[in-house]
Formats: structure tokens, sequence, C-alpha cells
């Protein structure tokens, strides 16, 4: 079952992180211009997308019918729509497959097919379909069977919809997901704006517990057309976020977009667009790390080598490139500066007699090398790079 889109992880924004239900047609309008006209589109961050919140009614969708708040939304979302796709960007909706929301809004129980034609009649892009809450213990089986039936009425629909079925980490949905329809479903519960992503085991990523349990067999369920999804990005929240946590560094939110770019994870942003810093627009917009993210291997990263040391400390990543080189990760998770190293022959299946690097956030290239490429690497970091084979005889390959 495949609707043949999200081909490469999707990029945009979502309402979440940043406005929790508060959200309302001022605000996304402005969203959309913003991010139209301040380099985030050129970017690549094409989806903007609605959470929970958007609906008119609180409670069982047995006692109301879905639509649009009125006050919130007072042209609906068609005219939305349509205004997003007159920037050249696209719009994305938020819905469930209970009673309920997770925020308690009505859900699309039992009306299955009507929602994906009304979404469809909007103009909607790219559905987040979120059963985190009503069916957090419900057997697998049963979350099967609803992520199927709006997978189905999306594809009845006719329109083309990138499908997030959003279930928190629950019924290792990595596992099944696509094979249900889904473009990308989550692989833990809400991030937090914190570097450890304090709380709940389920809300370590790239932690040692993460690693220990899951470790490198996530990467094996993500490609083209059906990603892992990370959660929302947290960059630019620096602590002003629905959830908990008083921000990161500079460095740290850097670390993060890096680390969700090498998995393949799907990049929305979740802050306040018309407020970002000229340190998140350079995160947010750095080319090389975007490269990353949308090459069209789209081969999620898993630790190589020697990756994992110190008791997960320090890891190292690997993720093949389309043109042959390889992006790495080298990610100090600690808080001591570490020196860190890969090696294409001793880390990577290559056999490669010579190398260059790029460090693709210093923007720098050098080598070649026929060692081991050393590097310091301050805590909470990950150096990013990019290893070309150096080919005997031939120009030296220039990223
Ligand atoms: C769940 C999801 C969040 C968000 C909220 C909305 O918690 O995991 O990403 O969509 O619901 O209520």
């Amino acid at each position: 079952l495949s609707n043949g889109l999200a081909q490469t992880p999707p990029m945009g924004w979502s309402s979440w992180n940043g406005f929790g239900p508060n959200i309302n047609e001022t605000l996304l309008r402005d969203t959309i211009d913003t991010i139209a006209s301040n380099g985030l589109m050129e970017a690549g961050f094409v989806y903007v997308n609605l959470d929970d919140g958007w609906q008119h009614y609180l409670g069982n969708r047995l006692d109301h019918p879905l639509e649009a708040d009125p006050v919130k939304f007072p042209s609906g979302i068609k005219a939305l729509a349509d205004y997003a796709h007159s920037k050249g960007l696209k719009l994305g909706i938020y819905s469930g497959p209970g009673q309920t929301t997770c925020a308690g809004y009505t859900g699309s129980q039992g009306h299955e097919a009507e929602d994906a034609k009304l979404f469809a009649s909007w103009g909607i892009d790219h559905l987040k379909y979120d059963s985190c809450c009503a069916y957090q213990f419900a057997p697998k089986s049963v979350v099967q069977q609803v992520i199927l039936s709006m997978s189905q009425a999306l594809l009845a629909s006719g329109r083309p919809i990138v499908y997030h079925a959003c279930h928190c980490g629950w019924a290792d949905s990595w596992e099944w997901a696509a094979q249900y329809g889904a473009n990308q479903w989550r692989i833990g519960q809400d991030i937090s704006d914190d570097f450890d992503y304090p709380g709940n085991r389920m809300k370590y990523f790239f932690d040692v517990l993460d690693l220990l349990d899951r470790g490198n067999s996530l990467a094996q369920f993500s490609g083209p057309g059906h990603w892992n999804d990370y959660d929302m990005l947290i960059i630019g929240l620096n602590g002003k976020s629905q959830h908990v946590g008083a921000g990161c560094s500079n460095v740290e939110y850097r670390t993060h977009f890096s680390m969700w770019a090498m998995v393949c994870s799907p990049l929305l942003i979740g802050s306040d667009v018309r407020a970002l810093s000229s340190d998140s627009m350079e995160t947010l917009t750095n080319p090389e790390i975007i490269a990353i993210s949308q090459d069209l291997l789209g081969q999620a990263a898993a630790t190589v080598g020697v990756g994992n040391q110190d008791g997960g400390t320090l890891q190292v990543y690997a993720k093949a490139m389309e043109d042959g080189s390889y992006a790495v990760a080298l990610l100090n998770r600690g808080g001591v500066t570490a020196d860190m190293s890969i090696s294409p022959q001793r880390d990577l299946t290559v056999a490669w007699d010579k190398y260059t690097v790029r460090d693709v956030w210093k923007h720098e290239t050098t080598g070649p090398y026929d060692t081991p490429y050393m590097v310091e690497v301050i805590g909470h970091e990950a150096k990013i790079l990019r290893l070309y084979e150096v080919v005997p005889n031939a120009t030296m390959p220039l990223p």
C-alpha cells in the first residue's frame, strides 16, 4: 500500500511545539508569509501543518461534527490552503482515529472516508493522524486497522496527501506502519526542549538507553516514501515549548538538527518562524545538512565501527549517499570534550586508499588522508562530515 509520496523526508513547519492549540488564521498566514520570504522555503521547508486545536468542538465525534473553529479560522481551512498554495507552500492538517484527539477535540472515528474527502476538498497536502492517546493501550492489530482505514480513505480521496500515522512509539509501529500506507510514524513520545529530552524512556533519542534498546534496528525500516519520525524540531523554541525543557544552546540545537537529518527524520520546524534568531536561521538553512537529509538514496544513518564507545557517550554514525560519498556524525552525547575519529577502511565497508573530509558546519574541506581522521568534539556537539574517496588518477572530487 503506497501513495508514492514523500520520496525524501518531508520538510516544513508544524504548529504544536510552539503554540499548542493556540493557533489561528493570523498566525498561520503570518507563518506562511514568513516561510515564503525569509529563505526557509528556498531551503526546502514547504509543509505548513496545523496540529491539534484547529477544530471547533471539544468532545466526542458522536456528539459533534468535525469542522474548523469559526473564531480561530473565520475564512475556513480551504482559504488557508489556497493561500499557502499561492505562495508555493503546502498545507497540512491533524486528526485522529478516536472519538477525541489528544487535546480533546473531535476525532475522525467512524468518519474516515468522509473526513479524507473533506480534507481533499480543502486542498490539504499532509495529514497527521494521531492515535497516541485514544489507542495507547490498544492491541497492535487494532492500531493497524485504524491506520489502514485512514490510509485507504486518503487514497480513495484522489488527492496526494502525505500520511503521518502518529503513534508515539507505541506498538513498535516502525516495524509495520509503511505496509499500512504511512509515510512517517513517530518513534517516541513528545520531544522536549532539552538536549537530554528528560522525563521518560520513550523520549530518549540518541541516548544510551535508546541505543541499547533499539540501536541500529530503526534504520532498516526507513527509506524513500516511509520515514522514522523523531518528532518536530525544537530549534528556536528557547524554552518556550508546549512541553518541558528550558531550551538548548546553539551547539545543542545544531546537533539536534544534524542528527535528525542523518537519520532521515522529517524536518518540521516547531518554533515561531517570525522570531527566529540569525543563529537558528543559519542552523535550519545549512544547505549541506539539508542535502544529507534529502539525499535520494534515503538511507538512514546507523552506528558504525567504533560507534557507541564509553557506554554510548561517544557515538559514530554513517549514512551512505547517492554519489558514493558518506555522511558521518561524530556525536559526543556527554559533557566532556573528546577526541573522536572515523576511518573509511576501518568503519565503513569501503576500500578507499585516500579520502577528503568536508566539515559541513565549518564549510571546509581538508585532506587527502590515508589514515583515520581525528577531531576534537566538544560536549553535546556532533561533527558532521562528508567523506569522499580520492580516485587515483582522477581530479580530486569537490563537494
Ligand atoms: C500528541 C502528539 C503531539 C501533538 C499532540 C496534540 O501528544 O504526540 O505531537 O500532536 O498530541 O494534542
